[in-house]
């Protein structure tokens, strides 16, 4: 069973979409809409829109787009019933009775019950005698208590069940806590085991304080190091970051991006509060976007080691690209920023301070690394360094930012700042070509249908493909006008079959009075959801007319009567005939 009707009407009513969103994302207006960043991927100026009129909203950048309950689903990360039950928490109002709550969404909220009283088992472990290694260990890497209270770290003892067994006598399912990654299913199919065993634990917790994963360490050089909780229902790696939760109310819009827990956690303990780190992966786009919610400038301040210094160099388009300022902090000595604070003992704070005030931006960082490849004492190494660094300063967006590198630069190698910039300039037009051939093939492909996995038929039918989308658009913004659209086509008579699913489910809502789109985020996938959005973002700009309708109807007609290939060789003589003498009919 879904949410009543009315009771969605009214949950939109009382969440207004431009109200919601500048929860979010700062908004302007725009003429009749509102714009903004988009919160979902990087970008520097605004293509994300809001529709106050329909509530809608649609980014052409990325091409999500929704109404405010898909908006609450992709910002908060909930699925469809936590998103209205997060809306209807925002609006104060009640849930209908027994209206749906699903499977999925009742173990997620057992997964993050679990995960809560196992973070509670392991800390009231740590700080038993049973804990004494895990302590013991905590402390030897210089952690004070209030740090280890406050990070909520725990101890999993190395007896294979004792986490299992305390969560079995609260009321939990062997198949919840296998679910929530706590628990490992036997070999043989009888019973299960701990997950982690004999290791210092990390909890995970998301911005609302659910703890949503677990990291472990072992205590010995045993491998593997670190051990963390698989995707569950309620966690995915790629899209959370350790310890946002605390960075997110350090007040401060400047994040210190680090590689592991330790570090966050020295850092924090030092007096820095918005350090944050991957989970035991690369950075991703996911969480680059993450940060931007929260920061304007990413300090990456990983380890010393080839690995870091290879990562940093990942991480840097990444976060430019999601519209981040960058600094990058170099530790010395080859240490990672743990082992830099401590090994200063009661100066660490103030020499990681030094530290952070002294990184480069990332520029800066680059041009100093990319030295390192040229043998500036010839004539051949400057040459080859500078025609490097043209492409690196080309890359920058603001002028006066280049202009300042191009400056020192020219001073440095005593080299003629017109011709210098000559050479960024025509660097810069090349990248430019190279962004409209890129931006024309998509343009194309776009057009064309081709390579489009989820309109698979726009390729093979563009032309009837283009007059339904037109008619499911006009229908939306048109309700009025279904009975006229449905005396004359039929979604039989619809040649591709999104187009058609689109057709059937909004007549279907107008024939019952309802909003044609309010529900669409429970029946449409996300991507099907958003490109029916993106669809109507096209046609936003265009006055439609009976007239114009008329014609999409036509060429749906004419369309659905012509045969195809498959059709004719399958048919027999008999219906061949017939279907081509009604066509000679329908010319007259
Ligand atoms: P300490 O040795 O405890 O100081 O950790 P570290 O952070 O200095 O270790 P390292 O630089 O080796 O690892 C950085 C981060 O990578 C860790 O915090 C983990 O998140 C992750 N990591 C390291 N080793 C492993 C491993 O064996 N498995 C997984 N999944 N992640 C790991
Ligand atoms: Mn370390």
């Amino acid at each position: 069973m879904a949410f009543p009707e009315t009771f969605l009407q009214d949950l939109k009513l009382r969440n207004d979409i431009t109200e919601v969103v500048s929860g979010y994302v700062s908004l302007k207006r725009r003429g009749r809409n509102m714009v903004g960043l988009c919160p979902f991927h990087g970008e520097k100026t605004p293509s994300f829109n809001i529709y106050t009129e329909n509530g809608s909203f649609y980014c052409f950048g990325c091409g999500v787009g929704g109404d405010v309950i898909s908006f609450i689903m992709k910002i908060e990360n909930l699925d469809y019933v936590d998103a209205v039950k997060f809306l209807a928490q925002r609006a104060g109002m009640e849930l209908p009775e027994n209206s749906y709550d699903d499977s999925m969404s009742r173990l997620r909220t057992r997964v993050l019950e679990a995960n809560r009283e196992a973070a509670r088992f392991y800390f009231k472990t740590l700080m038993s005698p049973q804990g004494r290694t895990g302590l013991d260990y905590f402390h030897g890497r210089a952690l004070s208590d209030a740090t280890i209270r406050h990070f909520g770290l725990g101890y999993a003892d190395g007896s294979w069940g004792s986490l299992c067994a305390y969560l079995k006598e609260k009321g939990f399912k062997e198949s919840e806590l296998v679910a929530a990654n706590l628990a490992v299913r036997q070999r043989s199919g009888n019973g299960v085991y701990d997950r982690f065993t004999d290791r210092v634990m990390f909890p995970i917790i998301d911005l609302r304080g659910n703890v949503i994963a677990f990291g472990g360490r072992i205590m010995s050089d045993k491998k593997p190091k670190y051990l963390n909780t698989s995707d569950t229902p309620v966690f995915k790696k790629s899209e959370n970051l350790f310890s946002l939760n605390n960075a997110k109310n350090s007040g401060s819009r400047e994040l210190i991006l680090c590689e592991g827990y330790m570090d966050v956690i020295a850092v924090n303990q030092a007096g820095f509060h918005n350090a944050v780190a991957t989970l035991g992966t690369a950075l991703t786009h996911e969480q680059a976007a993450l940060m931007k919610r929260y920061a304007d400038e990413v300090i990456i301040c990983y380890d010393a080691d080839e690995a870091g210094q290879k990562a940093t160099a990942r991480a840097i388009p990444l976060l430019r690209g999601a519209g981040l300022n960058i600094r990058v902090l170099t530790v010395p000595d080859g240490k990672d920023p743990d082992e830099f604070i401590r090994s200063r003992g009661d100066d660490g704070p103030n020499a990681f301070r030094a530290l952070i005030e002294k990184s480069g931006n990332d520029v800066e960082y680059r041009l100093q690394k990319l030295r390192a490849d040229y043998n500036l004492e010839t004539s051949e190494g400057k040459v080859g360094y500078l025609g490097a660094c043209v492409k690196l300063i080309a890359t920058i967006s603001g002028p006066v930012e280049r202009d300042l590198y191009i400056g020192q630069l020219c001073r440095e190698f005593s080299v003629d700042k017109a011709s210098f910039m000559a050479q960024v300039d025509s660097e810069l037009k090349r990248g430019a070509r190279e962004d409209m051939r890129r931006q024309n093939r998509r343009l194309l492909n776009d057009l064309s249908g081709r390579g489009d996995r989820l309109d698979v038929d726009r390729a093979k039918k563009p032309r009837s493909s283009s007059a339904e989308e037109a008619l499911v658009a006009f229908l939306i913004n048109n309700p009025d006008s279904l009975g006229y659209i449905l005396g004359r086509v039929t979604a039989e008579q619809f040649q591709n079959s999104l187009m058609k699913r689109y057709f059937v489910y909004v007549s279907e809502r107008i024939e019952k009075n309802l909003d044609p789109l309010s529900g669409i985020s429970g029946d449409f996938t996300e991507e099907e959801r958003s490109r029916l959005f993106g669809i109507l973002h096209k046609r936003s700009g265009i006055a439609e007319s009976r007239r114009a309708l008329d014609e999409y109807i036509q060429v749906i007609t004419e369309e659905s009567r012509k045969l195809s290939h498959r059709q004719v060789e399958e048919m027999s003589a008999e219906q061949l005939m017939a279907s081509l003498g009604k066509l000679k009919e329908n010319k007259k």
